[in-house]
């Protein structure tokens, strides 16, 4: 797919001053920029997100993406955009699924870095789940802007940036058991932040109450909190993983917006948190 992009790149033909447009949800964000930054050594690029998860999470901070069979993102540049165009007026038409999808990542935010977004999701779910512009532009902006303050700090997911991945360890092996196919990637970070939830209790980091603070938002606004995963189909995703050199690691929660990156957690509890997953 992409290589036919860049052919057809050639055929237009488009120059170094030209900007490739990414109109699309995250999977035409990665694969336009992917483009835009292999072509001619790299055009400019300009995100235009149309879907929740993209406007709030994928669009932004540069990092572009390809699956391959043998696992997600493992072809991928790092490409900045000249900017990122977020009109939340054009969610009007996503599937409520699709909507559903990106909350995953906005309830991350609230989970990683600012309680009070999630506070807002439950009080303000009904109108969220209508896609009201009023109340999207304001969370959609205030997600932005931590992915955005996270990024500039480290680009390079050389520390902090990492915390971006809570829930992802589990949910890419998710996608991966899956084939990308018949889960979409919010729901698959939703039952990897249950499973990082489940996972930081069983290793005394965070308590009951933090649990069912992550379960309770979640299930408020349809996003999946149960599931009966096979361990060996997830160990499977993670020896593949690029990231997991040596070992899977986690990003857990010490408390409620305070993450930490790169734990190792033991196969033992991560049975036991497979079990509270499958309740
Ligand atoms: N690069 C990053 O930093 C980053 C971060 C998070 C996720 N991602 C990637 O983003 C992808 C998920 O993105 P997504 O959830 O946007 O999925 P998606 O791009 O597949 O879009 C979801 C669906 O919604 C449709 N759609 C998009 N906008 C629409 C609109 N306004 N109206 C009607 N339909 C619309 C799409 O055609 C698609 O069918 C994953 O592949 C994930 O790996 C990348
Ligand atoms: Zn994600």
């Amino acid at each position: 797919m992409a290589a036919a992009l860049h052919v057809r790149l050639a055929e237009v033909p488009a120059h170094r001053d030209d900007v490739v447009i990414a109109f699309g949800g995250g999977v035409i964000g990665d694969l336009a920029g992917f483009v835009a930054s292999t072509y001619a050594r790299g055009l400019k690029l300009l995100q235009v997100p149309t879907s929740l998860l993209a406007q709030v999470d994928a669009a932004i901070g540069g990092k572009t993406g390809i699956d391959l069979p043998q696992g997600k993102n493992l072809v991928g540049t790092f490409w900045q955009p000249l900017g990122v165009v977020s009109d939340v007026g054009l969610l009007e038409t996503l599937p409520s699924e699709e909507l559903v999808s990106g909350l995953a990542e906005m309830i991350k935010y609230g989970l990683i870095s600012d309680p009070r977004i999630l506070e807002d999701v439950v009080a303000k779910r009904d109108e969220i789940l209508r896609a009201s512009p009023a109340v999207l532009a304001d969370l959609v902006a205030r997600c932005a802007a931590i992915k955005a303050e996270v990024v500039s700090a480290d680009e390079r997911e050389g520390g902090q940036r990492a915390f971006l991945n809570y829930g992802h360890t589990v949910g890419h092996a998710i996608e991966h058991a899956s084939g990308y196919e018949g889960c979409r990637h919010g729901e698959a970070v939703a039952l990897g932040m249950m499973a990082a939830a489940y996972l930081a209790a069983e290793l005394g980091r965070i308590d009951e109450e933090a649990v069912r603070l992550h379960r309770t938002t979640l299930e408020a606004v349809g996003l999946p909190v149960r599931a009966a995963l096979d361990l060996d189909s997830l160990e499977e995703a993670w020896d593949r993983d690029k990231k997991f050199r040596g070992g899977v690691r986690f990003v857990l929660l010490q408390s409620i917006g305070q993450p930490e990156a790169g734990i190792k957690v033991g196969r033992r509890e991560i049975e036991r948190a497979l079990t509270r997953m499958a309740e």
